[in-house]
């Protein structure tokens, strides 16, 4: 971060405090405030962190005002065209797009990665069979701690490598075992012949009764949908990765804590939320009332899959999706989809309410994903775990960026206090 000779002034009563400004790459200057606490024994106050930057990142850059996400520099839309899961992880995770040697070794790595400790299969088994898989992945990406102890010291490099390999490789096997579970079939274990998204896709459809041939336009359908949820800045998700993480705690226990976090449906949940909202819509002419209740202040109904913290014209990733969900539906001879139907009626109608237009809510990542999902026999139940399969690279990347910055220190965040000052007890006869 190269030091701007900028600075801003803050003038407290009879007081005034220079703060350095700091300029970006590309965004917003930011003013540092590190030291204002120290100098003038004020906080300052953001609850939701609407104004605040958590730490400096090269990895992920987003233009709200433009639609822009660049991943290390290169946009969204060009990677989901032209590149594919494991090469936009290489990305992620290294800074640089791999040679095709580079490439080759890194996905030889995770695909010898793939498969989990046996005595997991176990662990599985204690859960009831109607748990909803987010919980199974919580608990069981949280229990890898207890099964990798190679791979738990945080200050080892080697040791850092190892655990990011293996929650990459390991959670489509984690997430397709936490499906096959919830429908009580027998758990289908990996292929080293499969690509990262055919693998995943035959685990969780393959049976062991008969073969299972992977559709090539599927499969391409599934990596997209992991390209476009790989990473996203300082996110909920990912700030609680990197808070867990400033600790000092294993990175199992941080990615199990993110996605614990991703599961909330103003996150991650939106797009299972998203798909059961269109489905209780049900037809284009129930969208209306669906709008007046989104617009109703006195009803806490919100229109899921529209709106973003940071996104304020159009979402990059949701653009892709809607190509993409055309073309799997149309390829899968449902473009006559019901749900697809209402989706895009919706979409129309509220970009042309002036409400949703002042409030700058459109279409998020969220709102076609499930669609699509759906479309490739999907339960809305695994639409967030599929993000949480998708974002591990991302909280990952996030998590060595903050490991290995020397400035990194416990998260500590302070508060606006409004509580009862001090006052003595009382004892129960006098109450
Ligand atoms: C993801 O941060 C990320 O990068 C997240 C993500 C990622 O990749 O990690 O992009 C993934 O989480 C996408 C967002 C998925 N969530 C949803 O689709 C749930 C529905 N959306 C909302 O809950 C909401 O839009 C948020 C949470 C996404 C954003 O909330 P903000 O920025 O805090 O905005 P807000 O809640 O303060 O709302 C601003 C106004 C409010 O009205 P007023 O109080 O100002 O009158 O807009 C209204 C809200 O009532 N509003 C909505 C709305 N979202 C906001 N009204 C109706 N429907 C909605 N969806």
């Amino acid at each position: 971060m190269a030091d701007a000779p900028k600075s801003a002034t803050l003038t407290i009563g009879d007081n005034t405090y220079d703060l350095p400004i700091h300029s970006p790459t590309a965004g917003p200057d930011v003013v540092d405030i590190r030291k204002l606490y120290g100098q003038a024994g004020v906080f300052t106050y953001d609850p939701g962190f609407t104004s605040t930057a958590s730490c400096d990142s090269t990895i992920t850059f987003i233009d709200g005002g433009e639609g822009v996400l660049l991943h290390r520099g290169y946009p969204i839309d060009q990677l989901a065209e032209k590149s594919h899961y494991l090469e936009v992880c290489y990305l992620l995770l290294y800074g640089e797009l791999p040679s095709a040697a580079q490439l080759e070794e890194f996905e030889s790595l995770v695909t010898n990665h793939t498969m989990l400790h046996e005595q997991m299969v176990y662990f599985y088994r204690g859960f009831r069979r109607d748990a909803h898989p987010m919980a199974i992945m919580t608990g069981v990406v949280g229990a890898m701690s207890a099964f990798y102890h190679d791979s738990t010291d945080i200050h080892d490099a080697h040791q850092r490598e190892v655990a990011s390999i293996r929650l990459i490789a390991k959670m489509p096997t984690i997430a397709a075992w936490a499906y096959k579970f919830s429908i009580g079939q027998p758990f289908i274990y990996p292929r080293n012949d499969l690509d990262y998204a055919s693998n995943f896709l035959r685990m969780c459809f393959a049976v062991p009764a008969e073969d299972y041939e992977v559709n090539p336009i599927l499969s391409r359908a599934m990596d997209r949908i992991f390209t476009l949820h790989a990473d996203h800045e300082q996110n909920a998700s990912t700030s609680t990765v990197r808070l867990a993480s400033s600790s000092g705690a294993n990175p199992f226990a941080c990615i199990a804590a993110g996605i614990a976090c991703l599961w909330g449906p103003a996150h991650g949940g939106a797009n299972q939320a998203c798909l059961e909202m269109l489905k209780e819509i049900g037809s284009v002419d129930r969208i209306p009332e669906f709008i007046a209740r989104a617009k109703d202040k006195n009803d806490p109904f919100r229109l899921m899959g529209f709106g973003h913290r940071v996104y304020k014209n159009f979402d990059p990733r949701a653009t892709v999706m809607k190509q993409s969900a055309d073309e799997v539906l149309e390829l899968l001879g449902v473009e006559n989809n019901p749900v697809l139907a209402v989706a895009k009626e919706l979409e129309k109608q509220a970009l042309e309410d002036p409400y949703f237009a002042e409030k700058k809510l459109f279409p998020n990542v969220d709102f076609y994903s499930g669609v699509i999902l759906e479309a490739m026999g999907f339960p809305t139940s695994m639409f967030t775990p599929i993000f949480a399969l998708s974002r591990t690279v991302g909280w990952i990347s996030q998590w060595k960026e903050m490991i290995g910055d020397p400035q990194n220190k416990i998260g500590r965040p302070r508060q606006l206090y409004l509580g009862e000052t001090a006052r003595d007890y009382v004892d129960i006869e006098s109450r």
